[in-house]
């Protein structure tokens, strides 16, 4: 499970899974730092696989802190989070290792090919796996009784569908049928302990007024469940087509905010979007998408909610949203401040920061219009998708939220 010491890394791109991934670097750990190294064919044709930090030029390039484990953010965007990253630790538990003797060069090579976005890592040690017959009721439960901290014998099944996932939440990559003979990837989430019982529809009635609002959605839908509430699932932006990948790196991997800290706040991704993308087009959906999360109260807006995919010159643009709910971030506040305001920001907080990033007047007004116009149909949506238990709340979250608005 572990590379002998000094077995440097071999990143590759995997656009395309019926060829070879294209070598575009190669890592080695150094004093618990990565040091990454281009391939001659990313420097020659000036391939950003980094969107920012790590321009391809040749030399050893140095991680600049340790706040990614060491590695170069858009590098550490392959490694799980909280719940892949609990489904490993008990899949090496089960195979006697602690994971905390493990480098994230290690953790890299566990990953493998199965990470998301298109960096795959070579060579890899990703314990071989069997699945047979999917039981997502089985698979829900079980989840749930491995965040209660009990040993599941569904483990090794979970690993290998959600094991190099992202995010808290308990989840599983999955194909499922799109039409009557194409299959498509799609992301399947289940509860985690806080969740209210109906998170399934919440997010679903989220993703709705989401798109009403003018945002760009991936396709989502429920899932039924044996419980009644559903699952919400979610289309892979990263897998457009079968066999097909996107090279993906999230706000925080491109330019290293942890987000677990609030270190960046609105105006921080409103300049790293135009930074990435140079495109007005992506910096005014990702002012749309700070007022949806104001006015919806999405407060877990930390920096890893939001990403970036790679076109095929190495163009960069905003990806779709995810993961909008409604959510409190840390102490009731959101994660990421809008004009230094993150436990009641206003319209002139709002748009303020439009201004300042060079958006009329009119359009900002325009944006607003349409988010709380999309925002107000919540009562329909959710009873559209069936949302139940949370009604309440969030009916009077909105209200207080709009009327305290402007
Ligand atoms: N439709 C999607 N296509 C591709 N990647 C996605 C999609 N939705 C989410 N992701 C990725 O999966 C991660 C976890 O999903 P998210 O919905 O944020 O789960 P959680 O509620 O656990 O935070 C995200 O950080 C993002 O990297
Ligand atoms: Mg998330």
């Amino acid at each position: 499970m572990k590379l002998a010491p000094g077995t440097p890394l071999q990143v590759g791109l995997a656009l395309d899974e019926t060829e070879l991934a294209t070598p575009v670097g190669r890592l080695a750990m150094s004093d618990g730092l990565a040091q990454l190294e281009w391939s001659a064919d990313t420097i020659e044709n000036r391939w950003r696989i980094d969107p920012l930090l790590y321009p391809p030029e040749p030399g050893l390039q140095a991680a600049r802190g340790r706040a990614f484990d060491g590695l170069p953010g858009f590098l550490a965007d392959s490694l799980p989070d909280a719940w892949g990253r609990l489904l490993m630790k008990r899949r090496l538990e089960k195979l006697g290792i602690r994971m905390e003797t493990l480098t994230a060069i290690d953790r890299l090579a566990l990953v493998g090919t199965s990470g998301r976005g298109a960096l795959v890592y070579e060579p890899t040690t990703t314990p071989a796996d069997d699945v047979d017959a999917i039981d997502l009721d089985a698979l829900a439960e079980q989840s749930y009784a491995l965040l209660l901290g009990d040993e599941g014998s569904l483990l090794d099944t979970l690993a290998l569908l959600g094991g190099a996932s992202g995010g808290a939440r308990p989840k599983i990559h999955i194909g499922l049928p799109v039409d009557d003979a194409a299959s498509a990837e799609w992301i399947v989430k289940f509860r985690a302990i806080h969740d209210p019982v109906d998170i399934g529809p919440v997010e679903e009635a989220y993703a709705r007024m989401a798109r009403a609002a003018g945002i760009a959605m991936a396709e989502s839908r429920i899932i039924p469940s044996k419980d009644g509430y559903g699952w919400f699932a979610s289309r892979r932006f990263d897998r457009p087509f079968p066999g097909r990948r996107l090279h993906m790196v999230s706000l925080a991997g491109a330019i290293e905010a942890p987000p677990d800290m609030p270190t960046i706040d609105y105006d921080g991704f409103l300049r790293a979007t135009m930074a990435i993308t140079r495109h007005a087009d992506d910096l005014s959906e990702a002012f749309r998408r700070m007022v949806f999360n104001v006015l919806a109260y999405n407060r877990d807006d930390h920096s890893r909610q939001h990403s970036y995919l790679m076109g095929p010159d190495s163009d960069w643009r905003l990806a779709p949203a995810y993961d909008l709910t409604f959510s409190a971030g840390p102490g009731g506040e959101h994660y990421m401040a809008i004009e230094g305001e993150g436990r009641a920001p206003t319209r002139a907080h709002v748009s303020a920061l439009g201004r300042r990033h060079g958006l009329s007047a009119r359009s900002i007004a325009e944006i607003i219009d349409m988010v709380r116009a999309a925002i107000a149909e919540w009562p329909r949506i959710a009873k559209e998708v069936g949302v139940h238990a949370s009604r309440t709340e969030i009916d009077g979250r909105l209200a207080h939220i709009a009327a305290a608005f402007d």
